[in-house]
């Protein structure tokens, strides 16, 4: 996923320099060579370097992007994986912010809310400035079922989904529109449910057939956040932020609707949910309680 995310942005070609850091020796090497000898065929001139296990490399990055850690296979749970990624992720945020104390953290890695919360324990920076990618991906899925239901591009839905990311995420038809007209006059209610379901096990569904979690989508999702820090474009993404209140929580990482811009999470955007997306999103977030539990007994924090 890494490397997926370091393609699209070196494609993009807005940023300087990449450094992709991995534990494996040479594999974050190997990767970096192979995108740079793409460069002169797909035009771009950011530089792409690689380097095993070493966090100096990437001193005074603007924006670093935590896709460490192991994936989940068939008929695991993402909160399978937090005895083992908890660690992972703790180590690579205090190195983060040790060489990159200005940076903005993304975190990527599963079970995404709780190594959210994890990561900004352990590198000490505002809450502004570590989030994670949940949002994009799982709204990129929901854009693409729609689309296929409907038979329209992809470019003229726009969606939204609140929550964790996992089965109990919250997708939410009520502001869901193609081309400004609301899904529900377009699609019946049954499509609309199958829609959501699939965007629920979107997850699932990919690691059924490669045995292991996807990284297209995800890469690009992560890239389109990237791109919107360093540019400072204010885009309004759903992302996966730390809440002081919002929404009626504290203290925990969920996913809402932000502004994203050269700060981070510039914004949290208050929505009025209706009695069913407040059941809804308190399903999901008791979910992701559970695991946080785990992590804060597990790790010192
Ligand atoms: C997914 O949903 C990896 O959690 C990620 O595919």
């Amino acid at each position: 996923m890494g490397a997926s995310c370091a393609t699209c942005l070196a494609d993009r070609d807005f940023v300087n320099e990449i450094v992709i850091v991995d534990v494996k020796p040479g594999l974050a090497e190997g990767k970096a060579l192979d995108l740079r000898q793409s460069a002169a065929l797909k035009r771009f001139d950011t530089i792409v370097k690689g380097y095993t296990g070493d966090y100096s490399a990437t001193a005074n990055s603007d924006v670093v992007v935590i896709t460490s850690g192991i994936t989940r296979k068939p008929g695991m749970e993402r909160s399978d994986l937090i005895a083992t990624n908890a660690g992972i992720v703790r180590e690579v945020s205090q190195q983060v912010a040790k060489y990159s104390p200005n940076a903005v953290i993304v975190v990527v890695s599963n079970p995404l809310d709780v190594l959210c919360y994890c990561a900004w324990k352990s590198c000490g920076f505002p809450s502004n400035r570590v989030l994670g990618m949940s949002g994009q991906l799982d709204v990129a899925r929901y854009k693409s079922f729609i689309a296929e239901a409907l038979n329209v591009s992809t470019k003229d839905i726009q969606a939204l989904i609140l929550g964790g990311h996992g089965k109990s995420m919250v997708p939410m038809p009520r502001y869901t529109t193609i081309g400004g007209i609301p899904i529900r006059n377009l699609l019946g209610e049954e499509k609309v449910q199958e829609a959501i379901h699939r965007t629920q096990l979107g997850g699932e569904e990919i690691i059924n057939y490669l045995g292991r979690s996807g990284w297209f989508a995800a890469g690009a999702a992560v890239c389109e956040m990237v791109e919107a820090i360093i540019c400072d474009q204010r885009r309004v993404f759903t992302a996966c932020a730390y809440l002081k209140g919002e929404y009626g929580y504290n203290d925990i990482y969920l996913g809402v609707p932000v502004i994203l811009g050269e700060n981070g999470v510039e914004r949290i955007i208050e929505l009025e949910l209706d009695d069913d997306d407040k059941v809804r999103f308190h399903d999901s977030q008791i979910e992701v309680d559970k695991t946080l539990s785990i992590l804060k007994n597990m790790v010192k924090l």
